[in-house]
Formats: C-alpha cells, sequence, structure tokens
C-alpha cells in the first residue's frame, strides 16, 4: 500500500522532486553500508557475456554491467565525463577506473549521498559535488561525456534536463543515458528526447537483460537490505530493490514498462 501510495505521488512532477530527494538522503542517512554502492536493477547480456572484473568488484557484477552497457559505444579514454544521478558511486568510480577518462565527476542532488561517495570512493580523477540535473552547476561545454543511468524517472523535468545536457556537452560531445518509463511516461520521454537539441546515435530496449540480471541478483540484495528497515518498508523496498516478483519485475516481464539505453551526440558546430 505504502509503495503504491508513492508511486502515485511521484507520479506529480511538483511532488517527485521533493519526495526522491527525500528518499535518497534518508538511505544514504541510514544505510552507510560501504558494499552498497550502486542502485541500478542491473544488466546481463546472455549467460556467458561476461565482463572482466577484478574480484573485488564482482559483487557488483549486474550493476557495473549496466553502466558498461550504457556508454559501451563511446570512447571514454582521456575525456572529460560528468555522470548525472551517480547515487552512491559506483558507476562514476568504475568508469573512472576501468574506461580511462581524464577526469569523471559525479553529480547527485542528495547531499547525503555525495557524503557517502567523498567518504568511500577516493580515486585519481575522480570527484563529486552535490547538484540538481535540472540545473547543473558547471560552465557551457565543459565536458566531453554525460553520463545518466536510472535517476531521470525522479526528475520534475525531463525538458529541463536534456536542455542542461546539451548546454554542458562540448560540441561533438555525447550523452549515454539509460532509464525505464511505465505506460504513457513510454510515449511522453521519447517526445521529449525528440525535442532536444541532440541528435540520435542509438535506441536500444533492454528489458529482457535488465530482467536476467534482476533474478540472477535478487538473492544478494536481499541480503543487503534485510533487517536493515523497518518491516513496513519491506514492499517498497523489494521493489526499490527490483527483486524478482516485485512491481517492477513484474512490469518490466509484461512490457508493461520498457528499459532502454540511448546515445546523443551534441553536432560538432
Ligand atoms: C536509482 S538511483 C541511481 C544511482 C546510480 N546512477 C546507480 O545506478 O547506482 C537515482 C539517483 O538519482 C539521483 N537524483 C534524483 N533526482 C535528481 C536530480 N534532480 N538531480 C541530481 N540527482 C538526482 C538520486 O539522488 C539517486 O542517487
Amino acid at each position: 500500500m505504502l509503495a503504491n501510495l508513492f508511486r502515485r505521488l511521484v507520479r506529480a512532477p511538483i511532488l517527485r522532486r521533493f519526495l526522491w530527494r527525500r528518499w535518497y538522503n534518508y538511505l544514504a542517512r541510514r544505510h552507510a553500508d560501504r558494499r552498497w554502492t550502486f542502485m541500478n536493477y542491473g544488466y546481463q547480456a546472455s549467460v556467458d557475456g561476461q565482463l572482466a572484473l577484478e574480484p573485488a568488484d564482482e559483487p557488483d557484477r549486474y550493476c557495473i554491467q549496466l553502466y558498461h552497457r550504457t556508454v559501451s559505444d563511446v570512447e571514454l579514454a582521456g575525456k572529460e565525463v560528468l555522470e548525472v544521478g551517480s547515487g552512491r558511486g559506483g558507476g562514476a568510480s568504475y568508469i573512472q577506473r576501468y574506461l580511462g577518462p581524464a577526469t569523471t565527476v559525479g553529480v547527485d542532488f542528495s547531499e547525503e549521498a555525495v557524503a557517502f561517495c567523498r567518504a568511500n570512493h577516493q580515486v585519481p580523477g575522480l570527484s563529486f559535488r552535490q547538484g540538481d540535473a535540472e540545473a547543473l552547476p558547471f560552465d557551457d561545454q565543459s565536458f566531453d561525456v554525460v553520463v545518466n543511468v536510472e535517476s531521470s524517472h525522479c526528475y520534475g523535468s525531463m525538458t529541463a534536463f536534456l536542455w542542461e545536457v546539451a548546454r554542458v556537452l562540448r560540441p561533438g560531445g555525447h550523452f549515454c543515458f539509460a532509464d525505464l518509463r511505465a505506460g504513457a511516461e513510454q510515449t511522453l520521454l521519447q517526445e521529449q528526447l525528440a525535442a532536444s537539441a541532440l541528435n540520435l546515435v542509438l535506441e536500444e530496449e533492454i528489458n529482457r537483460e535488465v530482467l536476467r540480471a534482476m533474478e540472477a541478483d535478487s538473492q544478494r540484495k536481499l541480503e543487503l537490505i534485510q533487517g536493515q528497515f523497518p518491516r513496513w518498508l519491506g514492499k517498497a523496498f523489494r521493489d526499490f530493490a527490483g527483486l524478482r516478483e516485485s512491481t517492477v519485475w513484474r512490469h518490466l516481464q509484461s512490457g508493461q514498462a520498457r528499459y532502454v539505453r540511448y546515445v546523443f551526440r551534441k553536432a560538432a558546430s
């Protein structure tokens, strides 16, 4: 019931920003476990499509694979990368440690998540900053690549965010984006993307791959969250974590929700 109420409330753009911010601040404050550095549903291409990872990163394999797939069509080596909605920092850390950019900056509007990232990810070239996707705290043309993973559904205005992405990207820069939308929100997202100042390079639905990861990672996520939160938040957490049989799992199964990744490019001049 609580999960349903939350879902209904976040449909209103004005409430959406406020509620998500409270939620992510609560999570960072309440759950300081250093092992929990990702908050996405993950990606698994096929049973044998494995990415080479260091042993310490193995527990986060599926969440890392979602990042890897999201940026896989764009060369990051030597680039200045911005991640918007960097959460607990695992994705920005993966990008900086494995993909060779000059710098990666993670931005999140949860100040408590940013404090968690600063305390737990000390990697040369990697930094974190508090900021709002809809009013990014950077000059025009500051980055070569903007990355955004499973965060945009929280924004009050997707249009404002896309405007900001186009503003902070250098000419010829790329926007690598992955997220899910349910029902009529899918059409709305298509319209918002089509109206942006960016040019579409590719679009790929990844429901099957995300579902595969959700199923493979369910037990680990359950163990991470079990006993950490009050019982009355249990269903909300199962949905949030995307466990097997959760509402989001069922919606992705039925096609009522679509998880899509995109690459866009800003015109060269
Ligand atoms: C589901 S989490 C995903 C985090 C991370 N991308 C990952 O995959 O682990 C969504 C994140 O987006 C952030 N977020 C939501 N709205 C935002 C906004 N308007 N500006 C910046 N960050 C925002 C939240 O604080 C949260 O950390």
